[in-house]
Protein backbone atom coordinates (compact mmCIF):
# COMPACT_ATOMS: atom_id res chain seq x y z
CA UNK A 1 0.00 0.00 0.00
CA UNK A 2 1.55 3.62 -1.05
CA UNK A 3 1.28 5.33 2.11
CA UNK A 4 3.69 6.49 4.88
CA UNK A 5 4.04 4.90 8.43
CA UNK A 6 4.22 7.98 11.61
CA UNK A 7 6.53 7.87 13.58
CA UNK A 8 6.30 9.90 16.67
CA UNK A 9 8.61 10.83 19.76
CA UNK A 10 8.84 13.77 22.42
CA UNK A 11 12.67 14.89 20.39
CA UNK A 12 15.28 13.03 18.63
CA UNK A 13 15.52 9.43 20.57
CA UNK A 14 12.60 8.07 17.94
CA UNK A 15 14.80 8.29 15.74
CA UNK A 16 17.58 5.54 16.85
CA UNK A 17 13.77 3.26 15.85
CA UNK A 18 13.37 5.05 12.56
CA UNK A 19 17.04 3.82 11.69
CA UNK A 20 15.96 0.25 12.06
CA UNK A 21 12.59 0.43 10.05
CA UNK A 22 14.52 2.43 7.36
CA UNK A 23 16.99 -0.68 7.21
CA UNK A 24 14.45 -3.06 7.56
CA UNK A 25 11.61 -1.59 5.08
CA UNK A 26 13.48 0.49 2.48
CA UNK A 27 10.43 0.13 0.64
CA UNK A 28 8.22 2.62 3.13
CA UNK A 29 8.16 6.06 3.52
CA UNK A 30 8.51 7.54 6.93
CA UNK A 31 7.07 10.87 8.35
CA UNK A 32 8.79 11.57 11.38
CA UNK A 33 7.45 13.65 14.00
CA UNK A 34 9.87 15.42 16.89
CA UNK A 35 8.16 17.50 19.34
CA UNK A 36 11.43 18.98 20.45
CA UNK A 37 10.04 22.14 21.64
CA UNK A 38 8.04 20.31 24.67
CA UNK A 39 11.10 17.56 25.34
CA UNK A 40 11.64 16.15 27.51
CA UNK A 41 8.28 13.86 28.40
CA UNK A 42 9.65 12.40 31.20
CA UNK A 43 9.09 14.59 33.62
CA UNK A 44 5.37 15.39 32.60
CA UNK A 45 2.90 14.42 34.45
CA UNK A 46 0.74 11.11 32.40
CA UNK A 47 -1.85 13.43 31.34
CA UNK A 48 0.41 15.88 29.76
CA UNK A 49 2.08 13.21 27.73
CA UNK A 50 -1.32 12.02 26.40
CA UNK A 51 -2.61 15.03 25.40
CA UNK A 52 1.24 15.78 23.50
CA UNK A 53 0.89 12.43 21.70
CA UNK A 54 -2.43 12.50 20.78
CA UNK A 55 -1.41 16.02 18.87
CA UNK A 56 1.11 14.46 16.98
CA UNK A 57 -1.15 11.21 15.92
CA UNK A 58 -3.52 13.28 14.73
CA UNK A 59 -1.06 15.61 12.89
CA UNK A 60 -0.14 12.27 10.97
CA UNK A 61 -3.67 11.44 10.73
CA UNK A 62 -3.96 14.11 7.99
CA UNK A 63 -1.08 12.89 6.31
CA UNK A 64 -2.68 9.70 5.54
CA UNK A 65 -0.42 7.55 7.22
CA UNK A 66 -1.32 3.72 7.45
CA UNK A 67 0.33 2.98 10.82
CA UNK A 68 1.37 4.57 13.83
CA UNK A 69 4.91 3.74 15.92
CA UNK A 70 5.26 5.57 19.19
CA UNK A 71 8.59 5.74 19.03
CA UNK A 72 8.72 7.16 22.62
CA UNK A 73 9.12 4.46 26.12
CA UNK A 74 7.11 7.43 28.08
CA UNK A 75 4.35 7.90 25.34
CA UNK A 76 4.19 4.55 25.00
CA UNK A 77 3.51 3.87 28.69
CA UNK A 78 0.67 6.47 29.40
CA UNK A 79 -0.62 6.44 25.64
CA UNK A 80 -0.80 3.22 23.80
CA UNK A 81 -3.68 1.85 24.69
CA UNK A 82 -5.87 4.61 23.72
CA UNK A 83 -3.97 5.16 20.53
CA UNK A 84 -4.56 1.71 20.11
CA UNK A 85 -8.54 1.47 21.11
CA UNK A 86 -9.52 4.65 18.62
CA UNK A 87 -7.35 5.17 15.62
CA UNK A 88 -8.03 3.75 12.33
CA UNK A 89 -4.77 2.56 11.73
CA UNK A 90 -2.40 -0.24 13.42
CA UNK A 91 -0.08 1.39 16.27
CA UNK A 92 2.95 -0.16 17.87
CA UNK A 93 4.32 0.83 20.92
CA UNK A 94 8.27 0.54 22.12
CA UNK A 95 7.42 -0.78 25.38
CA UNK A 96 6.67 -4.86 25.18
CA UNK A 97 9.13 -5.31 22.57
CA UNK A 98 11.75 -3.82 24.91
CA UNK A 99 10.86 -6.38 27.54
CA UNK A 100 10.75 -8.96 24.84
CA UNK A 101 14.37 -8.16 23.92
CA UNK A 102 15.38 -8.45 27.51
CA UNK A 103 13.73 -11.64 27.89
CA UNK A 104 15.66 -13.29 25.07
CA UNK A 105 18.77 -12.28 26.24
CA UNK A 106 18.75 -12.52 29.63
CA UNK A 107 20.53 -15.83 31.05
CA UNK A 108 19.65 -15.18 34.73
CA UNK A 109 16.62 -13.53 34.21
CA UNK A 110 17.94 -10.44 35.97
CA UNK A 111 17.01 -7.33 34.12
CA UNK A 112 17.82 -3.33 35.02
CA UNK A 113 16.05 -1.35 32.94
CA UNK A 114 16.88 2.52 32.28
CA UNK A 115 14.13 4.74 31.66
CA UNK A 116 12.70 8.38 31.64
CA UNK A 117 10.85 9.58 35.30
CA UNK A 118 7.44 8.66 34.11
CA UNK A 119 8.58 5.36 32.29
CA UNK A 120 10.01 4.44 35.62
CA UNK A 121 7.14 5.66 36.99
CA UNK A 122 4.30 3.93 35.37
CA UNK A 123 5.47 0.47 35.86
CA UNK A 124 5.28 -0.53 32.16
CA UNK A 125 8.34 -2.17 31.86
CA UNK A 126 7.41 -4.45 34.43
CA UNK A 127 4.21 -5.26 33.60
CA UNK A 128 5.53 -6.05 30.78
CA UNK A 129 8.13 -8.23 31.84
CA UNK A 130 6.43 -10.10 34.20
CA UNK A 131 3.87 -10.85 32.12
CA UNK A 132 6.49 -12.62 29.52
CA UNK A 133 8.42 -14.12 32.31
CA UNK A 134 6.84 -13.74 35.97
CA UNK A 135 10.08 -15.13 37.56
CA UNK A 136 12.28 -12.30 36.58
CA UNK A 137 14.18 -10.01 38.92
CA UNK A 138 13.83 -6.32 37.65
CA UNK A 139 16.11 -3.48 38.71
CA UNK A 140 14.52 -0.53 37.40
CA UNK A 141 16.59 3.20 37.51
CA UNK A 142 15.51 6.33 36.01
CA UNK A 143 18.02 8.82 34.30
CA UNK A 144 16.33 12.06 34.10
CA UNK A 145 19.73 14.15 32.86
CA UNK A 146 20.17 11.67 29.59
CA UNK A 147 17.17 12.73 27.06
CA UNK A 148 18.64 16.67 27.86
CA UNK A 149 22.01 15.67 26.77
CA UNK A 150 21.30 14.13 23.72
CA UNK A 151 18.54 16.86 22.45
CA UNK A 152 21.39 19.56 23.11
CA UNK A 153 23.53 17.35 20.91
CA UNK A 154 26.15 16.39 23.90
CA UNK A 155 25.95 13.17 23.35
CA UNK A 156 29.43 12.00 21.79
CA UNK A 157 31.84 14.07 24.16
CA UNK A 158 33.88 13.47 27.55
CA UNK A 159 31.28 15.29 29.81
CA UNK A 160 28.63 12.95 28.54
CA UNK A 161 31.02 9.91 29.59
CA UNK A 162 31.65 11.28 32.70
CA UNK A 163 27.43 12.56 33.39
CA UNK A 164 26.49 9.32 32.50
CA UNK A 165 29.06 7.30 34.38
CA UNK A 166 28.35 9.34 37.40
CA UNK A 167 24.21 8.47 37.12
CA UNK A 168 25.13 5.09 36.92
CA UNK A 169 27.27 4.50 39.76
CA UNK A 170 24.79 3.13 42.15
CA UNK A 171 24.09 0.22 39.74
CA UNK A 172 27.19 -1.13 41.17
CA UNK A 173 25.37 -2.56 43.83
CA UNK A 174 22.64 -3.87 42.07
CA UNK A 175 22.39 -7.85 39.92
CA UNK A 176 21.44 -8.23 36.55
CA UNK A 177 23.27 -9.13 33.63
CA UNK A 178 20.86 -7.91 30.62
CA UNK A 179 20.06 -3.70 31.08
CA UNK A 180 17.43 -2.74 28.67
CA UNK A 181 17.64 0.80 27.45
CA UNK A 182 14.22 1.89 27.89
CA UNK A 183 14.07 5.47 26.35
CA UNK A 184 14.66 5.63 22.73
CA UNK A 185 17.29 8.67 23.31
CA UNK A 186 19.44 6.44 25.20
CA UNK A 187 20.82 4.36 22.04
CA UNK A 188 22.82 7.48 21.46
CA UNK A 189 24.55 6.90 24.81
CA UNK A 190 24.98 3.23 24.66
CA UNK A 191 28.78 3.76 24.61
CA UNK A 192 29.44 4.93 27.36
CA UNK A 193 26.60 3.10 29.21
CA UNK A 194 28.38 0.07 28.23
CA UNK A 195 31.49 1.88 29.96
CA UNK A 196 29.45 2.57 32.79
CA UNK A 197 28.12 -0.95 33.45
CA UNK A 198 31.08 -2.93 31.89
CA UNK A 199 31.38 -5.06 29.58
CA UNK A 200 29.71 -7.77 30.59
CA UNK A 201 26.45 -6.59 30.87
CA UNK A 202 24.62 -6.74 27.71
CA UNK A 203 22.91 -3.75 26.54
CA UNK A 204 19.80 -3.90 24.42
CA UNK A 205 17.32 -1.34 22.49
CA UNK A 206 14.27 -1.69 21.69
CA UNK A 207 14.52 -0.49 17.89
CA UNK A 208 15.35 -4.24 16.55
CA UNK A 209 11.93 -5.76 18.28
CA UNK A 210 10.06 -3.00 17.35
CA UNK A 211 11.07 -3.16 13.89
CA UNK A 212 9.64 -7.08 14.05
CA UNK A 213 6.53 -5.88 15.02
CA UNK A 214 5.72 -3.56 12.44
CA UNK A 215 6.93 -5.70 9.64
CA UNK A 216 4.57 -8.48 11.01
CA UNK A 217 1.50 -6.13 11.57
CA UNK A 218 2.03 -4.70 7.67
CA UNK A 219 1.89 -8.11 6.57
CA UNK A 220 -1.11 -9.40 8.64
CA UNK A 221 -2.90 -5.89 7.60
CA UNK A 222 -1.53 -6.04 3.66
CA UNK A 223 0.02 -3.31 4.26
CA UNK A 224 3.65 -3.10 2.35
CA UNK A 225 4.55 -1.24 0.41
CA UNK A 226 5.55 -3.88 -2.82
CA UNK A 227 8.10 -1.24 -5.10
CA UNK A 228 10.62 1.60 -3.49
CA UNK A 229 8.46 5.26 -2.35
CA UNK A 230 9.62 7.74 -4.47
CA UNK A 231 8.31 10.10 -1.59
CA UNK A 232 11.37 11.48 0.46
CA UNK A 233 11.16 10.71 4.66
CA UNK A 234 9.72 14.11 6.09
CA UNK A 235 11.17 15.24 9.35
CA UNK A 236 8.89 17.55 11.65
CA UNK A 237 9.77 19.52 14.53
CA UNK A 238 8.71 21.86 16.84
CA UNK A 239 12.08 22.80 18.24
CA UNK A 240 14.77 24.24 16.03
CA UNK A 241 15.50 22.88 12.49
CA UNK A 242 19.34 23.36 12.87
CA UNK A 243 19.69 20.95 15.87
CA UNK A 244 17.52 18.62 14.51
CA UNK A 245 19.02 18.51 11.31
CA UNK A 246 22.45 17.80 12.66
CA UNK A 247 21.41 14.96 14.80
CA UNK A 248 19.22 13.25 11.53
CA UNK A 249 22.32 13.69 9.12
CA UNK A 250 24.54 12.05 11.96
CA UNK A 251 22.60 9.85 13.07
CA UNK A 252 20.24 8.66 9.81
CA UNK A 253 23.51 8.92 7.27
CA UNK A 254 21.10 11.55 5.13
CA UNK A 255 22.65 14.02 4.12
CA UNK A 256 20.11 16.57 2.61
CA UNK A 257 17.11 15.67 5.24
CA UNK A 258 13.70 16.90 4.61
CA UNK A 259 13.07 18.93 7.73
CA UNK A 260 9.81 20.98 8.74
CA UNK A 261 8.37 23.04 11.40
CA UNK A 262 5.29 22.04 13.02
CA UNK A 263 3.43 23.53 15.61
CA UNK A 264 0.79 22.46 18.67
CA UNK A 265 -1.66 24.39 21.36
N1 LIG B 1 12.52 9.13 23.87
C1 LIG B 1 11.64 9.13 24.96
C2 LIG B 1 11.40 7.82 25.61
O1 LIG B 1 11.64 6.83 24.98
C3 LIG B 1 11.37 10.36 25.65
C4 LIG B 1 12.15 10.97 26.60
C5 LIG B 1 11.68 12.28 27.16
O2 LIG B 1 11.20 13.11 26.42
O3 LIG B 1 11.83 12.43 28.37
O4 LIG B 1 10.97 7.74 26.72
Amino acid sequence: MNAPIGVIDSGVGGLTVLKELIHRLPNEQFIYIGDTARCPYGPRTAHEVRKFTWQMAEALQNQSIKMLVVACNTATAVALESLQKNCPFPVVGVIFPGARAAIKATTRSEICILGTTGTIRSGAYEEAIKSLSSSSSIVPFACPAFVPLVESDEYEGEFARDLVAKTLEPLKKASFDTLILGCTHYPLLQKHIEAAVGNHIKVLSSAEETAEDVMELLTYYHLHQETPSTEPHVFYTTGSIPMFKSIVTKWLEIDEPNIQSIEFE
